[in-house]
């Protein structure tokens, strides 16, 4: 069983990623812990509350809330254009009775890592604000955690907020920064290989026929929120009824290391400049000698994806 502790600014593929964990046989989620990006910091841990609600995976699954901006810099608002107003399209889900920790995000991470022995997964869907923190408070913690999967970054991919940076790096540059050179165990999930997978309408349709009837509400709510989503990758990338996977796919390579193949590189990120603050730079020289060694996807089995994603259910 993989013990895994999640750190997202729940918007809507978050959400997604989320439930697969929660759902998925072989993962234990140790814990949620949110941070501003998609919606503010406080929507997000409200967004979560429910999500974990409507999953009801049948143990408890604590949520801890993080930070409200970055590091350092000032924050720019939601994006409602691409998560809608509430982060997760708009759809109107029950109301939890779970309340959040009065630990902060950055806490729970160095405790949960100290409790568990060197046996926590950890898997970032949002900026890295959280756990820079954490490594604040406790510099041993990469000793501690088995291995990061972060969503976030690009290599030969463009970016996706300018044409060189990704939204999850370029909203807290100095915490990326920190977190690769930190000596944690990396595997970075970027749109080399998020922007390659399709999830689309004809998915889900399918899933809400084979899925358990217990999960059909899951699958109802995944559907609805997806339609914003939709939205979007329609207006930017020009999808029908399709999204790319960034977060649930970070899930998945938590999970399935062999959908995607890997590249060991020494990264460097960017933390100043008007297009490139925000970007991975990697040494792809025949002898790297510039930054941190991580492991980054740069392949992925797409076509597979969707239904090891919906198959949970
Ligand atoms: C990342 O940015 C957020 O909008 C998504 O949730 C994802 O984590 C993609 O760049
Ligand atoms: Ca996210």
């Amino acid at each position: 069983v993989i013990r895994m502790l999640i750190d997202a600014d729940t918007g809507i593929d978050d959400s997604l990623a989320i439930l697969h964990a929660l759902k998925a046989p072989d993962v234990k989620v140790e814990g949620i812990t949110t941070v501003f990006g998609n919606a503010s910091v406080a929507q997000a841990t409200d967004n979560t509350l429910r999500l974990i609600k409507l999953a009801n995976p049948g143990y408890e699954v604590p949520v801890a809330m993080g930070a409200a901006k970055p590091l350092t810099r000032e924050w720019a608002g939601p994006v409602s254009h691409v998560h809608g107003n509430n982060g997760i399209g708009d759809v109107d889900l029950p109301a939890s009775e779970q309340q959040a920790l009065s630990e902060s995000a950055a806490q729970f991470i160095v405790r949960k890592a100290n409790e568990l022995g060197g046996e926590l997964t950890l898997v970032t869907l949002g900026r890295l604000t959280n756990l820079a923190e954490a490594l604040e408070i406790d510099p041993e913690l990469p000793k501690k955690v088995k291995r990061v999967y972060i969503m976030g970054g690009t290599v030969f991919a463009p970016g996706n907020v300018t044409p060189k940076a990704e939204a999850n790096f370029r909203g807290d540059p100095e915490a990326v920064a920190a977190v690769m050179k930190s000596g944690l165990k990396i595997t970075m999930v970027g749109l080399d290989v998020t922007m390659k997978v399709r999830l689309t309408q004809q998915h889900l349709d399918a899933a809400a026929g084979y899925c358990r009837p217990e999960n059909k509400p899951i699958v109802q709510y995944m559907n609805d929120a997806l339609q914003h989503y939709f939205r979007f990758y329609w207006q930017v990338d020009n999808l029908m009824g399709a999204c790319p996977t960034h977060d649930p796919l970070t899930v998945l390579v938590a999970r399935m290391p062999w959908v995607v193949r890997t590249q060991t590189m020494k990264v460097s990120i960017e933390t100043e400049g008007v297009y490139c603050a925000g970007s991975v730079v990697a040494d792809l020289r025949t002898k790297p000698s510039e930054g941190h060694e991580i492991e980054v996807c740069v392949d992925v089995d797409a076509e597979k994806i969707p239904h090891h994603l919906l198959s949970v259910f």
